[in-house]
């Protein structure tokens, strides 16, 4: 095993949870070089000298082997991401917004350097989701997956429809939560979670489509009414994201609020926690279930990247199965 030196992009809520994090697992022998930030004029809860505002600093410093990116901004995001690749330096990324627009590219980037670039909290924070999805499952017999991959939306329906709080409350504590994006119209009209969506479709079916190209919509257009004809008919009001093998061989997938019967796993989920639904071949059903969103549990998703790269700096997704990529069906809605 060999020390970890990591160069930090941002310092909010899962920068700062990370930080702390380390601080609690001095075992990895992670060791924190530099935190480059945007607005130096916050206060932060770690000492001055750790910070800088100088992107290059953390990029051509040859004693730094990781960068871990965490920022809000997809464009930033996606210069420092491929940068780092090309000086050498193994990624982990929390940027769902960046890597769903960049994929292919950045896959490119990877096979061209041979750096890794790993990012487990992209989806679902806490749930290990995408190792599971690469190294579990034969993709053949991958038939179908049922997943509420964003937080917030899922906070603010089981705030609007089970304490009975307003869109506008329960927006707002989500935002106070820390769950919220920054522009939280990417949470509530779906864009964050067909994002993620789009990063699942690469590692369940090796799918890679941008997310424009891939159905959704958020909980914008859902009423109280809605909430009311769920609970008369036993059924909850659920964001979910699906795909489903057909039976030519494709895969139908998207993002639409659902109603889900009261004793199906998803309508468990409440809060800022996510679920995942799998059936496949042999295991038949299971259940992933965890937080996906907030300091702490997006943290612990980047920490088990980190660790992931402790040998030699490279971690790479044991592609158990070397099935044809899937293809993403185009007129899915007639057939699901
Ligand atoms: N805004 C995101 C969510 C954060 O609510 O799921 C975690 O990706």
């Amino acid at each position: 095993q060999q020390s970890l030196r990591i160069g930090l992009f941002g310092f909010g809520v899962v920068g700062e949870g990370l930080y702390k994090v380390l601080q609690q697992t001095p075992s990895l022998k992670a060791e924190l070089v530099k935190v480059c930030i945007k607005h130096p004029e916050k206060k932060r809860n770690a000492p001055a000298e750790l910070f800088c505002t100088d992107k290059s600093i953390l990029l051509n410093d040859n004693n730094i082997n990781v960068i871990v990116e965490v920022t809000d901004d997809a464009d930033a995001a996606f210069d420092i991401v491929s940068t780092a690749l090309q000086q050498g330096k193994a990624v982990v990324s929390a940027n769902k917004k960046m890597l769903a627009e960049h994929l292919p590219e950045l896959l490119q980037l990877q096979l061209e350097t041979g750096n890794s670039l790993l990012y487990e909290s992209a989806a679902c924070a806490s749930i290990p989701v995408i190792r599971n999805l690469e190294e579990y499952y034969d993709n053949d017999l991958l038939h179908a997956i049922k997943a509420i991959v964003n937080g917030s939306t899922n906070f603010i329906l089981t705030k609007m429809f089970e304490e009975n709080l307003s869109f506008a409350e329960a927006l707002l504590l989500a935002q106070q939560s820390g769950f919220a994006e920054s522009n939280p119209k990417l949470d509530v009209e779906g864009y964050d979670a067909v994002n993620k969506w789009s990063l699942l479709l690469n590692h369940a079916y090796g799918i890679i489509e941008h997310p424009n190209n891939i159905l959704f919509t958020g909980i914008q257009n859902i009423q109280t009414t809605d909430a009311q004809v769920a609970q008369e008919k036993k059924f909850e009001i659920k964001l979910v994201a699906q795909a489903k093998k057909l039976k030519d061989g494709n895969v139908a997938a998207f993002v639409l609020p659902q109603f889900t019967k009261v004793d199906e796993p998803l309508s468990f989920v409440k809060n800022e926690y996510n679920g995942v639904v799998i059936e496949s071949g042999f295991a038949d059903k299971q259940f992933f279930y965890g937080k996906g969103a907030g300091s702490f549990p997006t943290a612990s998703a980047v920490l088990s990247d980190i660790a992931a790269l402790r040998y030699q700096y490279k971690y790479e997704y044991k592609k158990l199965y070397h099935h044809q990529p899937h293809t993403l069906s185009h007129d899915f809605y007639l057939k699901v």
